[in-house]
């Protein structure tokens, strides 16, 4: 696992967004997996402001998201499709037809099998991009996550309901489950970059880095793969050791 320790936020988002243009430039055809949340808004902004400035294009590139909430629209400002639009593909050239978020209402297995089938179908996921909750979750696997899930269902523990009711009106609004892609999906991807800021990260971090690989963290799972990069501020560092 390679760790780069930034000062703060802006420069984490630099060198993210450094890194995926470097990708993009490579492979001007690959298939990039998004998370939502705080952590890569920066980052994203970044590829944007990139776009713009014409030094990347996402005409040809094929998204894929991490997960949804289940249960509610795709119109609503709290979905995770809507985010996206919302802070990146309303923004750059991607087009409509190459982004895919999995499904959170109707049949959910089903949408998750199908997931998982059209993943493989477009050739894997070359660039995925993470954040980590703060209990470890990766996507919404939650602890006690396999490490060979794939796309599907999953309750939302008490501490994700908490952190997450920000983007909600109220606690009650928030979903009680969500489909995620699961840790197996995951950790096929070519290449894994992880973005985590802020102290409430910290201890994440720290049982990523230095505690055992458990179920009990989903993100230890992380240190199976051989192309992960860590880009963290200091004060997600914080807990390091030297
Ligand atoms: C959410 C999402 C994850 C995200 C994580 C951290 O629950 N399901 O994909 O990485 O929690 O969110 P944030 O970046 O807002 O701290």
């Amino acid at each position: 696992m390679k760790l780069i320790i930034e000062k703060n936020e802006d420069s984490v988002a630099q060198v993210a967004a450094d890194i995926i243009k470097k990708e993009i430039l490579n492979n001007k055809k690959m298939n990039i997996c998004f998370a939502t949340g705080n952590s890569p808004l920066k980052t994203y902004n970044n590829l944007i402001k990139m776009y713009e400035n014409k030094e990347i294009s996402f005409k040809n590139i094929t998204s894929f998201n991490l997960d949804e909430y289940v249960g509610i629209s795709k119109e609503n400002p709290c979905s995770y499709h809507y985010f996206m639009h919302q802070n990146l593909f309303n923004k750059i050239d991607i087009n409509p037809k190459n982004i895919n978020l999995p499904n959170g209402n109707g049949d959910i297995k089903k949408n998750g099998q199908e997931y998982e089938k059209l993943i493989v179908q477009k050739g894997g996921i070359d660039l995925m991009i993470l954040g980590i909750g703060v209990n470890g979750h990766i996507a919404f696997n939650e602890p006690g996550s396999k490490l060979e899930s794939r796309t599907r269902e999953i309750e939302l523990t008490e501490s994700t309901i908490e952190a997450n009711k920000i983007y909600f009106k109220n606690k009650d609004e928030v979903p009680k489950t969500a489909i995620s892609m699961g840790l197996a999906t995951i950790l096929e991807a070519k290449k894994i970059i992880l973005i985590a800021t802020g102290q409430s990260k910290s201890q994440a971090i720290f049982n990523t880095i230095h505690g055992e690989i458990t179920e009990k963290n989903p993100a230890s799972f992380l240190n199976k793969h051989n192309d992960v990069t860590l880009i963290i501020d200091e004060k997600a560092a914080k807990l390091l050791k030297n």
